[in-house]
């Protein structure tokens, strides 16, 4: 019998219970595929025909129940969908089974033992009881609305009718996992046992009789809290959450109105009908590049690089149990604080005992502030401290693999920093610069091992940025690279990796669209109007609210090294007077009290000052034109890092611009971009940018060329 399953492992217990066990080959995680659907299909079918089988226990082999759906299968499948009809078909593809499963009028029982998300969630769900293991790997949620989708396999019209319209929007809505516990108290779960006693309890829930006939299809059944659209609170419920979706997405990815609007009209219908609601909006979101976009960048080609794809092969593996981390500032802190909780022991240096022992005490308030929430406890915040040696004598690198600088932005004190750490560290320890811009062969020029050196570019708030561009100098080695991302993949960082140039990519990518904001100043378009308009475009937060936040003078000085380091090739950025004008001023940001906005008491107001600087333009705003000067600019930076060389994989640039610069994440990111509007239009409007905006704007003939070609970033 079990010979005709390949996704599942099937046998017959003496209780007459088909016990199934999901294990889809050549894959760590189950994802829910076709070949695994049909087998499901089929062993549905079996266990309903044959009256010597009970009821069945869906459970898993792996570590995970199943991760959801085959993702990467349904970003090719939606690239290639254009057609109504076959996006609703796609959505339908596992319904039918699911369903089949749900009515086959015998019971069947979800045996969770790890990771159940999404699709892997909705499965159980279709399931007539689930037990759980007690483990801290259980996690269980929907969230597919994170990628620009919904619940496409029933889990929008199961999950509200099984726990209420409100509850069950809160967990899909946000997308955010829980764990066990939280599953048994919303009553998504029917209990949690011994990861050893799984199997076992999910056929005493079918022995104990279990109802095999699901509450919805039962006449009569009411969805606790109520449905339809004339329960006044539901209403309330529907506007509320359709306004702060519009104000939170600004309609930029159609997923989470989709997904309300199928749990709205599906429950005020019977369950089939829900059903289809369902699909039907599903195809649209198929239909949508947004899905397409975000499901690739975000979690394909992440993946792809947290598996560390781009890693020279053949070289062993690294292990990294001290490293050194000079200068304790900001970054230091943050950095030191990361290794710190990766396991790793961390000398933290300074110029002096004091300046080192601050850095550390900062980190300890920051602990502070999390155990004060809750979010930490006394003895982990203890024990990380306690990996954490501040001091300012380097002889104490002589322990340490890996030395990460992060002293001030100056080539010369950071080749001199660099020196001294040779001197104490083994020869062949790696030393990385965590510079944001400054060319990291010239900080290299000179030492002894180049081939050991390069460039780890972290981002601020170092603790909770995902990204690491990962910068390879002339000199870097296989070996160095290969370790380097073997130190990143510790800290459960995502890296890029980019070739050498000044800003290499995203220093370069946000310096464009800052620049451009400047400009815009100074064209008297208000601060809070561009603001408002890039939060239109997707942006989180503003440039200029952003800049103050981070404060004026680093950029600024960056722009002064280039241009000192260019002399004659030096082109003055678009917003350059504006950037110097401010720092002489000192409106050097939040920091200082007033930047592009004053602040009182940490507040930000829109400044008097800076309007008279700047009064309005006569000339009527176009809003859709400053959007488009707030992507394209980066877009067409990131071009012209790709023809540079700087940048070598679309994939790895999109996953940098998201996740290390905020770049809007329904977008997929600046080469997503480019292909969804396609080449030739992207340079068109370049055109049309260049007419109206400036220079800065034109595209390069290489973009040109394969505009005309039809070349797309993505094959
Ligand atoms: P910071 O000013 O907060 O910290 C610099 C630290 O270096 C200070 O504690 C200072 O005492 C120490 N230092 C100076 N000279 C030293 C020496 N000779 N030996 C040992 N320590 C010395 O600066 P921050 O913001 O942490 O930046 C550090 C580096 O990280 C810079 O290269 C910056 O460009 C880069 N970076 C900064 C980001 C940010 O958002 N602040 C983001 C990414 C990179």
């Amino acid at each position: 019998m079990s010979s005709q399953f390949k996704t599942i492992q099937y046998q017959l217990n003496e209780q007459g219970i088909a016990i199934l066990l999901m294990d889809i080959p050549g894959s760590n995680a189950n994802v829910m595929g076709d070949a695994f659907r049909d087998e499901l299909d089929l062993a549905v079918n079996l266990i309903a025909s044959d009256d010597n089988i009970k009821g069945a226990v869906i459970g898993s082999v792996k570590n995970d129940f199943m991760a959801g759906g085959d993702l990467n299968a349904m970003v090719e499948m939606f690239a290639n969908v254009t057609d109504p009809q076959a996006a609703l078909d796609i959505a339908n593809s596992i319904k039918p089974t699911l369903r089949k499963l749900e009515c086959c009028s015998k019971p069947i029982v979800a045996a969770i033992n790890g990771p159940a998300m999404g699709g892997g969630l909705e499965l159980a769900l279709a399931c007539h009881g689930r037990v759980v293991s007690d483990s801290a790997k259980v996690i269980m949620g929907l969230p597919e609305v994170t990628l620009g989708l919904m619940p496409g396999a029933g889990g929008s019209q199961r999950l509200p009718r099984m726990i209420g319209i409100q509850k069950a929007l809160e967990i899909m809505l946000q997308g955010r996992p829980f764990n066990a516990a939280k599953a048994l108290e919303l009553g998504i779960v029917d209990a949690i046992v011994a990861p050893e006693k799984l199997i076992e309890a999910a056929c005493q829930q079918i022995t104990d009789g279990l109802d095999p006939i699901k509450p919805w299809d039962k006449k009569g059944y009411t969805i606790p809290g109520g449905s339809g659209f004339f329960d006044a609170d539901l209403g309330n419920l529907y506007n509320y959450l359709t306004s702060t979706i519009c104000r939170d997405t600004q309609r930029n990815t159609p997923a989470p109105l989709a997904l309300l609007t199928a749990v709205a009209r599906g429950t005020a219908v019977p369950f089939d009908a829900g059903l289809h609601i369902e699909s039907c909006y599903f195809a649209k979101l198929i239909l949508d590049p947004t899905a397409r976009n975000m499901v690739r960048t975000l979690f394909v080609s992440k993946g792809e690089l947290d598996k560390l794809s781009r890693r020279p092969k053949g070289i062993d593996k690294a292990s990294f149990q001290t490293i050194g981390v000079i200068g304790s500032g900001l970054m230091g802190g943050g950095i030191a604080q990361s290794a710190a909780k990766a396991g790793i022991d961390v000398v933290l240096l300074d110029i002096s005992d004091e300046q080192a022992s601050k850095g550390k005490d900062a980190i300890a308030k920051s602990f502070g502030k999390l155990i004060a929430k809750g979010r930490m406890q006394q003895e982990k915040a203890d024990a990380l401290l306690a990996k954490i040696t501040p001091s300012a004598d380097y002889s104490k690198l002589a322990s340490c693999q890996l030395v990460v600088e992060a002293v001030f932005e100056d080539v010369a004190l950071k080749q001199m920093v660099f020196k001294m750490a040779r001197e104490h560290m083994p020869a062949d320890a790696i030393l990385a610069s965590n510079t944001s811009s400054l060319p990291i062969s010239q900080i290299g020029e000179g030492l002894p091992s180049p081939d050991r050196f390069l460039g780890l570019h972290f981002f601020s708030p170092v603790e909770r940025m995902p990204l690491i561009e990962v910068i390879r100098g002339k000199f870097t080695s296989d070996k160095t690279l290969a370790e380097a991302l073997d130190f990143v993949a510790l800290l459960r960082k995502t890296p890029i990796i980019v070739n050498d140039s000044r800003g290499f990519f995203t220093s370069r990518v946000i310096s464009a669209y800052l620049q451009e904001a400047f400009a815009m100043v100074a064209e008297g378009i208000s601060p809070t109007l561009i603001d408002n308009i890039a939060k239109q475009a997707g942006f989180a937060i503003g440039p200029l609210a952003l800049i103050d936040d981070i404060g004026l003078e680093n950029g600024y000085k960056a722009s002064l090294a280039e241009k000192q380091a260019l002399g004659e090739r030096w082109v003055e950025p678009a917003g350059f007077k504006v950037q110097k004008q401010f720092n002489e001023l000192g409106r050097i940001g939040r920091r200082g009290g007033m930047g592009f906005y004053d602040y009182s008491e940490g507040v930000r107001a829109p400044s008097a000052a800076v309007a008279k600087l700047y009064p309005a333009s006569a000339s009527a705003v176009d809003a859709e034109q400053i959007k488009q000067r707030l992507l394209y600019v980066q877009a067409l930076e990131a071009a012209r890092c790709y023809e540079e060389g700087v940048i070598t994989d679309a994939a790895e640039a999109d996953v940098g611009v998201i996740l290390g610069i905020g770049f809007p994440s329904y977008t997929g990111g600046v080469f997503s971009l480019i292909d969804t509007l396609n080449c030739g239009e992207f340079v068109a409007a370049l055109d049309a940018l260049t007419e109206t905006v400036g220079e800065r704007f034109r595209a390069s003939d290489w973009l040109r060329s394969r505009a005309e070609v039809g070349i797309q970033f993505y094959a």
